[in-house]
């Protein structure tokens, strides 16, 4: 049989005929991804998004986890342009301190596209587009909450306490702004105690086990910038002889399942949506902008707010 390259190249063409399939299919999308980590159960459900969604699109993805360590991100971005991969994501552990390592992959003509977290850099250019949640309306949803609230007993002072995000992280900064910036509209409401809980179950109960034995019955309110630091203080509430959800009304932040259970449990007051669910939309952006097609600078999650008085019957609809 005469099997030169021409009668190679007729036969891949006519096999790929009869299977439907392209005969020379483009080579896969290569994206680098740099996660936090897994300090929570939003985190997890994100990480399973991405990389579901990636398998889904046939997209190869090299996954870093961070560990919650900005230079470990740092690493792995520096080690994704060495790979020349076609673009990279990430999900910054903090804002600041991302010039540097983005001038490298502009330089190196791989765009970026940052999931979740925004950055705080000097030039806007340094990335494509922004994919996530609007922190600061989150910690607004979660005022309005509370003020709706504070209504029910107009004349007693409310003291809150406040378990926040990772330090220098959006989330932290965003949703305390958010928050501050809505209660500040009833004098009556005080924020007495605010640390950070890392975003951690078990940071989240140790913190507010000092606040507790430091501010005891005072305590009228936890906000808490995640669920999993919502978990973490409950056990503490409990363990201190209370009954968080009602002795402490408590708020919280992302809609995961342990959330509702808590909800239901009587446990947790509210939670304000925060979708981690960004895989299929990240995979749309990434084809995007590999292809130079525009993309929005920023693309905003829509989210809800869930109280308790809604938790069992939203419960079998929650998909994280
Ligand atoms: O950046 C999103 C935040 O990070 C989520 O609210 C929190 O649970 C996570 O760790």
């Amino acid at each position: 049989m005469n099997c030169n390259r021409r009668t190679v190249l007729a036969a891949a063409c006519l096999a790929a005929f009869a299977l439907n399939v392209p005969a020379f299919a483009a080579k896969p999308l290569v994206i680098g991804f740099s996660q936090v980590g897994a300090e929570s159960e939003w985190r997890t459900a994100n990480t399973v998004s991405i990389k579901e969604a990636a398998k889904k699109e046939g997209i190869t993805l090299k996954f870093a986890d961070a560990q919650q360590k900005q230079e470990n991100q740092v690493k792995a971005i520096r080690s994704f342009i060495a790979q020349r991969v076609d673009l990279i994501a990430f999900s910054p552990v903090v804002e600041s301190g991302w010039d540097t390592v983005l001038r490298e992959a502009k330089a190196a003509k791989i765009p970026v596209i940052l999931t979740d977290r925004a950055v705080n850099v000097s030039d806007p250019a340094l990335y494509a587009t922004f994919l996530g949640s609007d922190f600061v309306e989150e910690g607004r949803r979660a005022g309005r909450w509370l003020l709706e609230r504070a209504k029910k007993t107009p004349d007693a002072a409310i003291n809150i306490v406040e378990l926040q995000g990772t330090v220098g992280s959006a989330p932290a900064l965003d949703r305390k702004k958010g928050f501050d910036e809505v209660i500040a509209a009833n004098p009556k409401l005080k924020v007495i105690r605010s640390q950070t809980g890392d975003f951690t179950r078990a940071k989240g109960k140790e913190v507010m086990e000092a606040f507790l034995k430091a501010e005891g019955k005072k305590i009228n309110v936890l906000y808490a910038h995640n669920d999993d630091m919502a978990i973490g203080a409950i056990q503490a509430i409990e363990e201190a002889g209370m009954k968080p959800g009602k002795d402490i009304v408590v708020i919280s932040i992302d809609g995961v399942k342990g959330a509702f259970e808590a909800m239901i449990a009587g446990k947790l007051n509210v939670t304000v949506e925060c979708n981690p669910l960004l895989g299929p939309q990240l995979m749309q952006l990434a084809r995007d902008v590999v292809a130079n097609k525009p993309v929005p600078k920023r693309v905003v999650t829509q989210e809800s707010v869930f109280p308790a008085e809604v938790a069992a019957k939203e419960f079998p609809n929650r998909k994280y």
